[in-house]
């Protein structure tokens, strides 16, 4: 079961909610990272809308939170062009070839004459702040957004923005340096009066304790300032970082050449795929209160009559175990971990930090089931927001 917690959750939003009204800008949640839209009721107050990777996202923003619709797209289509033009309000192109295609249709629609919908092209500052390549659209050759040299000549005509995203789980020294780098090389567009808004993009780690929430907002105040326009955030992850849980079933414990495996009822590669496509090493939990919190050399936490006992590396507690899924793929397996005790079949582990970027990219591979999705309320209810049943599997595939 995917759990969330609606007060993490409130927690972070207000905290951005904060740092927006400090900076004088807009903030909206990407929701490429977290679309559980069960859960916006509770925090649209906080937030001034969604930011859309394409057409079924804006909708969804559209249709669940309301408010401001940002959708950018590396590419579009005709019909989903005139799809959006009914409701999106900004409209931002990945190259000036898209828009070209589409500009004389998009300036004969209504709402662009009456000025709802805004257009804008996301911008390519070439300033990699990043240590992962995988996610650095400012990598040579990126897909991702303009260069500087790309607009030199161009007609830009009919657009009033420029957006970039270049930061992933960064601090604010990052976005300084790339405001910089936008500056020198995008800098006399922005000062023109035809642009009037900046969009940030993503990355920014806003809601975790070590940010400089105050650089940030100097920041954002600077470049109002600086350009007279207006800015615009749109995290994902630090709306829901901190706020979710995958909660696992043990399902057969048993030995290999040497290594102890337990198959869960959840998987890496259909449930949290980012373990192996990042990769990344989750903190896992071994759920006891049987166990006393001193006899394992890692933390132990309780939290409503349930005590967590974090897993160790490989060899740190005493009973280490290679954690599998249920699927075919051999390399299936969330990594090695080990607990103050043997597992057992039944045994509840519990796997952090899985509200952001997990619950959006779970397939139901091999048919496995796909984990119920819960919300914890600050009364310590939980509410069962979605049960997946095998129609659903059967009809996501014809
Ligand atoms: C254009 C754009 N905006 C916003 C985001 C959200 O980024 P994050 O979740 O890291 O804050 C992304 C993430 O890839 C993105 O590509």
């Amino acid at each position: 079961m995917f759990l969330i917690s609606l007060p993490a959750l409130q927690r972070n939003t207000r905290l951005l909610r904060q740092v927006k009204e400090a900076a004088g800008c807009q903030l909206v949640l990407a929701l490429k990272g977290f679309s559980c839209w069960k859960t916006f009721p509770y925090f649209r107050e906080d937030l001034d809308g969604c930011c859309a990777s394409g057409l079924w996202e804006a909708r969804l923003a559209h249709e669940t939170f309301g408010k401001h619709v940002i959708t950018y797209s590396p590419a579009y289509d005709e019909k989903e062009i005139a799809e959006l033009l009914e409701f999106t309000d900004h409209l931002d192109f990945n190259s000036l070839s898209q828009w070209y295609r589409f500009r004389d249709q998009i300036m004969q629609h209504p709402r662009f004459i009456d000025g709802k919908v805004l257009c804008g092209l996301r911008i390519n500052p070439q300033c990699s702040t990043g240590e992962t390549a995988l996610y650095d659209p400012c990598v040579a050759g990126s897909r991702l957004g303009i260069t500087a040299d790309q607009l030199q000549g161009a007609d830009l005509t009919g657009l009033s923005g420029l957006h970039f995203h270049t930061l992933c789980e960064q601090n604010s020294d990052d976005l300084e340096t790339t405001l910089a780098a936008v500056d020198e090389k995008f800098g006399h567009l922005l000062r023109s009066n035809q642009f009037t808004y900046l969009n940030m993009g993503g990355g920014h780690w806003i809601t975790k304790p070590f940010y400089d929430r105050d650089r940030l907002i100097r920041l954002v105040q600077a470049t109002r300032e600086r350009y007279q326009v207006d800015v615009w955030l749109e995290p994902g992850e630090a709306i829901a970082i901190h706020t979710g849980v995958l909660r696992a079933t043990v399902m057969d414990v048993f030995e290999s050449a040497g290594h102890r495996l337990a198959i869960l009822d959840i998987s890496a590669t259909a449930h949290m795929p980012d373990v192996l496509e990042m990769p990344y090493r989750p903190d896992v939990f071994l759920v006891d209160a049987t166990i006393p919190s001193n006899s394992n050399q890692q933390p132990a936490v309780t939290i409503e009559g349930e005590t967590y006992h974090l897993a160790g590396d490989a060899g740190e507690s005493p009973h280490t175990y290679r954690l599998g899924g249920p699927t075919c793929l051999a390399g299936d397996v969330t990594g090695d971990f080990s607990f103050p005790r043997e597992l057992r079949i039944g045994d509840v582990l519990v796997f952090d930090d899985m509200a952001h970027y997990t619950m959006v990219k779970t397939t139901m591979f091999n048919g496995v089931p796909h984990p119920a999705i819960a919300l914890q309320h600050e009364d310590g209810r939980i509410e069962t927001l979605r049960e997946f049943r095998y129609e659903d599997f059967r009809d996501r595939l014809c």
